[in-house]
């Protein structure tokens, strides 16, 4: 096993499958997690899943990624809205000291200005965006590349 990876889906992600599938697609969240999970094992990741709507839970998560040696050696996050203005989830994802990389679903930067923002890039080693359910797995060879460096 390369490694273990915490993947991260933040507020309405729970909702995939249900928004609007010109941007998201139409998997649900589960069916992307197991798509998340197969491409995951492919490369030798042990691939756990974390999702909330709460914003606190999102940062207490993060916490106990910082807190516990060896719980994970990467992340993959989705914040979904909370990336565009939550320095709380910022700070602590500086707090893990974990190399991560920044996923969304839709093209971020076609669409709305606010949504070309992001609080938390400076801490990624990598942003993927506009690729669908393809770029968690292209997320995964990233963070690959970054652990067996
Ligand atoms: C998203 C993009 C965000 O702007 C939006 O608020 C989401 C999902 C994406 O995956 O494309 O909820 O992160």
């Amino acid at each position: 096993m390369l490694g273990r990876v915490e993947v991260m889906h933040g507020v309405n992600l729970d909702q995939l499958g249900r928004r609007d599938p010109a941007h998201y697609g139409s998997l649900t969240l589960a069916e992307l997690e197991r798509t998340i999970d197969a491409g995951g094992r492919e490369l030798g990741l042990e691939v756990h899943f974390f999702q909330t709507n709460h914003e606190g839970e999102f940062v207490q998560h993060l916490h106990r990624l910082a807190g516990v040696a060896g719980v994970a050696d990467g992340i993959v996050l989705n914040p979904g809205a909370w990336t565009h203005y939550s320095y709380a989830i910022r700070d602590a994802l500086e707090l893990t000291r974990l190399p991560a990389v920044e996923v969304h679903l839709s093209d971020v930067d076609a669409r709305e200005p606010w949504r070309r923002q992001s609080v938390i890039a400076e801490l990624c080693i990598a942003r993927v965006a506009g690729k669908g359910p393809e770029g968690y797995r292209e997320a995964l060879e990233r963070l690959c590349a970054e652990m067996s460096r």
